[in-house]
This record gives structure tokens, C-alpha cells and sequence, in this order.
């Protein structure tokens, strides 16, 4: 029988010709297919004396073994090659810098309203809340402000419709929550502050038909002016981070305080108005079914925005509600 051992080096070469594994598929074929020459040289044993024939078969079997390992290592290596190049096309550059994430911030007036809030919070003020639009009657009436009052006009009103207003102050929240402490049995000492926005016909570099207030409102059996004076010019100075920072007190007018007084601040070697304030009128206290003989309180109530330009030193109120993002991304942080 023919030495078939130069099979081995021919089916290498053909099988490194072959790019793909379709093409090294066909190229087994010539060797191992069904009518391959290494089968049709085992169906030859057949016709070989039988002495012959385990060595002759020997022979062909480490031949074929020989064209099928070369045929492995082919496919092999096909294939790693495939996945190389997969690997290389597909390839995340994570060196790459990432794209810029634009984050939110909050709104100067947030920032000022939660600087208020955290301030009043650690001397034992709670937070209370109300509506946005007001019956006549929170807003005016049980504040002492009878219908056809002069103070009435004094507020230049949004009417909702005839019973209902867009608050003008915060101070309705005043009467609402003594209300509400009182239907829950709560009793003085009611200690809050009530932040939120409020709403008058008025438009120029100084005044919002939209703006905010916090009111203050404390009530005690020895609630007196010295408490409201303290409160304020601490909340004042620790809201500034100024221990020289005073409050000045100018006898006004409000129905719902008695007596009642304007605050200003000391600033620049002048004096900024910043709120009004008072002791809380009997008739508020009547309302709410607080007995007044026995309980005082004070209330103040101070506007936000105008605090915020001073802290942060802006000089149009109408900045704040432009919704410039120039403007206002320089105070979030
Ligand atoms: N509500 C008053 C205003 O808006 C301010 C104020 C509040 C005055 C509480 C006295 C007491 O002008």
C-alpha cells in the first residue's frame, strides 16, 4: 500500500488557505469526506491479506489522525481570529471624558426660605402652612379688618371672586392655626412660623405681584415686646452672620396688632425696612376663642425676597422670577 504520510503536509496547506470555516469545511472534504482519500484508502484494507492488514491500518489511522488535528488547530484558529477582530470593533474607549451632566439647582428664594426655616426650627418654631387663595374672611375679617375698612384698599387685592382673594399676607395662617389648635385641644405656648407665597396688584423694581412672606406668630401667657424684639434681632443676625446687625421698631398701624410697629434693620450706617409687627389684637384672639386675658403672642411678618437681595446682594427683585438661567445657577452650589 502507498505511504500516505505526505497527506499530512498537503492538508495543512490547504487548510491554511482557507479563511473561513465554510472553506476549511470543503477542504476536509478531499480528505476525510465520505469519499475522501483517507476513507477510500480504509475501505482498501479490505482487499489487503490479513496479515497485512493491522498494520496498513495503523498506518492510515495516525494519518488521519494527523489531517484532523491539523483540521482543529485551523478551525481554531479561524476562529479566534473572528473573535479578535470582534473584540477590536466593538471596543469601548472608557478613557474617553464623559459628557457633562447638568444638575438642578435651587432657586435663591428656596435656598432663603429653608435658611429661614432651619434658623426659626432650632429656637422651637414649627412650620405651618395655608391656603394660597383665602376666603374674605381669613384674610381680612378675622384679622380685624371689617369690610369697607380703609386697610381693605391699602392691600390692592386679586379678588378670586367675591368671597375669595389671592392671600395678601401670610398673616391669615395666623388664624388658621390657632383655629386648628384649638379643634385639637392644643393649648398655648404655639410657636410658628409660616412661610409662603403671597399676592398683591404691584409691579416695579422693588415689588412682585407674586412674593413671599414668612409670618412669625408666638403666644404664651408672658408673651410681651421683648420677646418679638428678641426673636427677631436673633434671627437677624445669625440670618446676616452679624452680631452688630440691630432692629429699630417705628410705631404703625396694622388692625390685627396692637400695638403694632415696623422693623428695620441697621445696614450701611442706614436703616431697611423689612417687615411690620406686633403684639396680636384681642380681636384676632377673639376669633380663635383664645382667651386674651389670659395669653398674649406676638406676630411678625417679614418679606423674603427682600431679604434674599440682601443676603445675596441683587438689586431687582425681578431677577428672581425672569427665570434667567444666567442668573440663576450662580446660586446653586
Ligand atoms: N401682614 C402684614 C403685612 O403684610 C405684616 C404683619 C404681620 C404685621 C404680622 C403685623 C403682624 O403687611
Amino acid at each position: 500500500m502507498a505511504n500516505l504520510d505526505h497527506l499530512i503536509t498537503e492538508a495543512q496547506a490547504d487548510f491554511a488557505a482557507c479563511d473561513t470555516t465554510t472553506a476549511l469545511e470543503d477542504a476536509k472534504a478531499k480528505y476525510l469526506g465520505k469519499t475522501g482519500l483517507l476513507t477510500d484508502a480504509l475501505k482498501g484494507l479490505g482487499k489487503l491479506s490479513a496479515e497485512a492488514r493491522p498494520a496498513a491500518g495503523a498506518a492510515i489511522n495516525v494519518v488521519k489522525k494527523g489531517v484532523e488535528t491539523a483540521l482543529n488547530a485551523r478551525r481554531d484558529a479561524i476562529l479566534n481570529a473572528a473573535q479578535a477582530e470582534q473584540l477590536a470593533s466593538e471596543s469601548l474607549d472608557v478613557t474617553l471624558p464623559a459628557r457633562a451632566q447638568s444638575k438642578g439647582g435651587l432657586h435663591p428664594v428656596s435656598l432663603t426660605l429653608q435658611r429661614i426655616e432651619q434658623l426659626f426650627h432650632s429656637v422651637g418654631f414649627d412650620v405651618a402652612t395655608g391656603p394660597e387663595i383665602e376666603t374674605d374672611f381669613y384674610n381680612f375679617t378675622a384679622l380685624n379688618i371689617p369690610e369697607n375698612h380703609p386697610a381693605r384698599a391699602m392691600h390692592d387685592t386679586f379678588y378670586v371672586d367675591d368671597a375669595h382673594v389671592l392671600r395678601t399676607h401670610t398673616s391669615p395662617v395666623q388664624v388658621h392655626y390657632m383655629e386648628n389648635a384649638l379643634k385639637q385641644n392644643k393649648t398655648p405656648p404655639l410657636k410658628i412660623i409660616a412661610p409662603g407665597r403671597v399676592y398683591r396688584v404691584d409691579s416695579d423694581a422693588t415689588h412682585s405681584p407674586m412674593f413671599h412672606q414668612v409670618e412669625g406668630l408666638w403666644v404664651d401667657k408672658d408673651i410681651s415686646f421683648a420677646n418679638l424684639k428678641g426673636v427677631v434681632q436673633d434671627f437677624l443676625q445669625r440670618f446676616f452672620e452679624s452680631d452688630d446687625l440691630v432692629v429699630r421698631f417705628r410705631p404703625s398701624f396694622f388692625p390685627f396688632t396692637e400695638p403694632s410697629a415696623e422693623m428695620d434693620m441697621s445696614w450701611n450706617g442706614g436703616w431697611l425696612e423689612i417687615g411690620g409687627c406686633g403684639m396680636v389684637h384681642p380681636e384676632v384672639f377673639k376669633h380663635v376663642n383664645i382667651d386674651s386675658e389670659q395669653y398674649q403672642g406676638f406676630a411678625f411678618g417679614l418679606g423674603v425676597e427682600r431679604l434674599a437681595m440682601l443676603r445675596y446682594g441683587v438689586n431687582d427683585l425681578r431677577h428672581f422670577f425672569n427665570n434667567d438661567l444666567r442668573f440663576l445657577s450662580q446660586f446653586s452650589k
